[in-house]
This record gives C-alpha cells, structure tokens and sequence, in this order.
C-alpha cells in the first residue's frame, strides 16, 4: 500500500517550486500520520490487525490532497471540493483496497470521509466511529506540529497554502470568540483571519478522543506556541484561560 501511495503520488510533478512544495507537504504529512496513528494506537494497546488497519487508514486519508491541490491550487474544502470524498473516489477507481473483504473496504472508507468533517455523526457503527476519532487525533497531532513551526518560523520562507492563505489581519471574529467559550468546535466557515485560524487550532483541544493525544500536545507545548503567535488582547486571554481550566 505504500507502495502504491508513493507511487501515486510522485505523478504529481510541478515545476513551480511552491506548486511542487504542497505535494511535498501533504506526502511527508502523511507519512508522519502513521507514526502518530500508531504511537496513540499502541498506548491504546490495540492489536497488530488494529494498528495495521489504523496504519492503512492513516496512509491513505489525504489521497486527495494532490489532485485538490493541482486542480483547484487550494487545499480549502469549501473554495475546491470535499478532499476526503474525492480521495474516497481516488481510491476505488485503483482499485487500492481490491485484497479486503467489503467490511473492512466499508470500514476504511468511513474514517476517510469523517476524518476532516467538522463533527462525527451520531449514527454509525461502532468500529467506524473509533477508526474516525483516531485518524482524526493523529491527523491533529501532526497538523499542529506543522501550523506552530510555521509561526514561529522566520518571514520569507513561507508556504500560504499552510494558513489557507488566510489575511493576517487585527482582531478575532466574534464567532469564533463564541464557540470556544461554549467549548464548540470552530467551524471553518467562521474562520476570517489568521488569529481565527490560530484559534480554531486551539479550540482542537475540545475535540480530543484519547487521553494520550491530549498528554501528547501538553508535553509538545503546542497550545503555549499557538498563544505565543497570538496578539495579547482580552478575548484571547479569556479563550486561553478557558481552555487551561478546560484539560
Ligand atoms: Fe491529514
């Protein structure tokens, strides 16, 4: 399977030296994943089926990053299409599951499609719902790790595509002010700014499933690194103190 994943997505070739840098992103994002997936997976003491399953699961969740990426130069949902979707697509028209039984196709598909949806649905199976909260910690874990080196990092040397190219402008949106006081999840559609976005990263921590991705992010001070980048204004200061009170 890493194989085909390599493979797949080393058909995407640019010339144009930020065009090629998100391919690049999204492949060694992905490949992070599956160690994340599986160092969560371990604590939780799955079993080597579990793990190779969560694996899979991992490798294969941003499939569609690259044809999003190519064809819409964005990797914003709601101004391309529905990555999750179109890689679910990507995925049988390869045929890449072809050796599992329908269960476990099923299975695969249905963490695919909930791991970037804003909240997990009420009504699916079981094993889905845990594959899902899994891929979705481990894919939070390595996209904080990449959002805070990208604040911290120098002016200069900077990828857009990180931040949805958001405007780094004053303030925060009321919004989202008011979501992560009610410990909700920002929805992507409130976000207006790079504060906002900063924030909606932040308030992740309401959206935590298993207590060793929560130590995770404490011992890897992502929260202390997402506030440092933030301007030291009264709303901030209340949002942070709340989420402190919070974990
Ligand atoms: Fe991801």
């Amino acid at each position: 399977m890493r194989t085909w994943f390599t493979d797949y997505v080393h058909t995407f070739k640019f010339v144009d030296r930020g065009m090629q840098q998100n391919i690049d992103l999204k492949e060694d994002h992905t490949m992070r994943v599956c160690k994340e997936i599986l160092n969560i997976g371990a604590q939780l003491r799955l079993n080597d089926d579990e793990l190779r399953l969560a694996e899979i699961i991992a490798l294969l969740h941003d499939v569609g990053r690259f044809e999003q990426i190519s064809r819409y130069q964005t990797f914003m949902d709601s101004k391309s299409v529905d990555h999750a979707e179109l890689g679910i697509k990507i995925l049988k028209q390869f045929d890449v599951l072809k050796q599992f039984d329908d269960s476990i196709k099923e299975l695969i598909f249905c963490a695919i499609k909930y791991h970037s949806k804003p909240s997990l649905p009420v009504d699916e199976k079981e094993n889905c719902m845990f594959f899902s909260r899994l891929i979705r910690d481990a894919d939070k874990l390595d996209i904080l790790k990449v959002v805070t080196e990208y604040y911290h990092r120098k002016e200069g040397e900077k990828n857009g595509n990180i931040v949805l190219n958001l405007p780094d402008t004053p303030g925060i949106s009321e919004e989202v002010y008011r979501n992560l006081m009610n410990k909700s999840i920002v929805n992507i559609e409130h976000v207006t700014n790079l504060n906002d976005f900063k924030l909606l990263q932040a308030g992740w921590i309401f959206d935590i499933n298993f207590q060793p991705t929560l130590d995770i992010i404490k011992q890897r001070c992502y929260l202390e690194m997402i506030r440092e980048v933030l301007p030291e204004i009264k709303e901030i200061d209340e949002i942070f103190d709340f989420i402190n009170v919070s974990i």
